[in-house]
């Protein structure tokens, strides 16, 4: 595909999302929803509980409500302030589904092909997955660009999805002739946690759908439950590396001390260096007591911030309101582009 010669000059801005799916954990934390609440002081923010995506699988439908306000609640209770950013749940804006429908025939057929988390997610009977599943890295498309956001926020495992949203905004101002009219989104994926890994085995990804729960930390897990996990996580036989290169082929302990710069904002370096020379022992304890300090606040909020349904309808409402307007506009302006009348 040609390079665009006219690129975006519209104001920058941040749009993430986070699956209504069952239990936050340490990795969705880590890797995106504690960066969120450090950009909203250098941006404008839009922070979405995607519901149209969870329901690319089954999810039941008292489930699926609970889940949007909890994940709108750990959004506050991490530090996303509503009043500065926008907290809101992907299906009260219309305008998301309306510009994924574009995107579906915008993109290609072989560029989803190529999606490993559909290969992933729809397993060996590809034949029984939803359409929405298939098609929804369009709609992750659509999400972002509702908005022309320009960066985005995410762990490491949605970089491919990323890429293909530029792949789509580049299609499509070059298809349409409006050079420049959708920025090409720039992934955000940085710090020590951009991959958490799951306690059990150092080479899988800590996730929600990993049977045992014993493999994550969840956010609403209580300090016993921390402690329990962490002292249980898998290690190896030595002593911990004293540089980060001997952390090579040391996947759990390359994990737990990401895992530890991440949660006391220091480089992994800083880390490597204080835990030198010791036992897996001493930085599982000491693990302990910093995760227990860091979560155990905000799983006390998100407790509060469930306990009143009403005021977290509010705060999704009014921030549904906001971002319609800022999404309706670019709509129009898109159908307009496609010759929609
Ligand atoms: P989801 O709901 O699976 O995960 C939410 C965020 O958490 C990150 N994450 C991780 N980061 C580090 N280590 C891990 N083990 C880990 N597991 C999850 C994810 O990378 C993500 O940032 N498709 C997206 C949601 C989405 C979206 C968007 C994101 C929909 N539309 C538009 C950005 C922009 C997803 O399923 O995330």
């Amino acid at each position: 595909m040609s390079e665009q010669t006219i690129t975006y000059q519209g104001p920058e801005r941040v749009f993430s999302g986070v699956q209504p799916t069952g239990n936050l954990h340490l990795g969705n934390y880590l890797g995106a929803i504690k960066r969120f609440v450090d950009l909203q002081h250098e941006y404008n923010c839009l922070y979405c509980v995607v519901d149209l995506h969870a329901i690319t699988v089954w999810q039941d439908p008292r489930e699926l409500r609970s889940s949007t306000r909890e994940v709108a609640a750990a959004f506050i209770a991490a530090g996303v302030d509503p009043e500065r950013s926008i907290i809101f749940n992907q299906s009260a804006v219309s305008a998301h589904a309306e510009l994924a429908w574009i995107f579906n025939c915008v993109a290609r057929m072989g560029w989803l092909n190529r999606m490993t988390q559909f290969k992933d997610k729809a397993g060996k009977d590809k034949e029984n997955a939803s359409v929405g599943l298939f098609a929804y890295p369009n709609l992750m498309a659509a999400d972002i660009l509702a908005y022309k956001a320009t960066h985005v926020p995410v762990g490491d495992d949605q970089k491919q999805h990323l890429e293909l949203s530029r792949d789509i905004a580049q299609k499509f101002n070059n298809d349409f002739d409006a050079p420049g009219f959708f920025p090409l989104p720039e992934p955000l994926i940085a710090g020590p946690a951009t991959r958490v890994m799951s306690l059990r085995d150092g080479s899988a990804k800590m996730s929600k759908s990993e049977k045992s729960d014993h493999s994550r930390i969840n956010l609403s897990d209580d300090a016993d439950a921390i402690a329990k996990k962490f002292k249980k996580a898998k290690s190896d036989p030595d002593l911990l590396p004293a540089s980060v290169d001997g952390l090579r082929e040391r996947p759990e302990a390359e994990n737990l001390l990401g895992i530890f710069a991440a949660l006391s904002d220091r480089a992994i370096e800083d880390v490597v260096e204080q835990f030198a020379g010791q036992q897996f022992s001493s930085l599982k304890n000491e693990l302990t007591d910093l995760a227990i300090s860091v979560l155990e606040p905000i799983r006390g909020e998100m407790d509060k911030l469930l306990a009143d349904q009403d005021e977290l309808d509010k705060v999704l409402a009014s921030g549904a309101g906001r971002a319609d307007e800022i999404a309706q506009p670019i709509l129009s302006e898109t159908k307009r582009i496609v010759g929609l009348i």
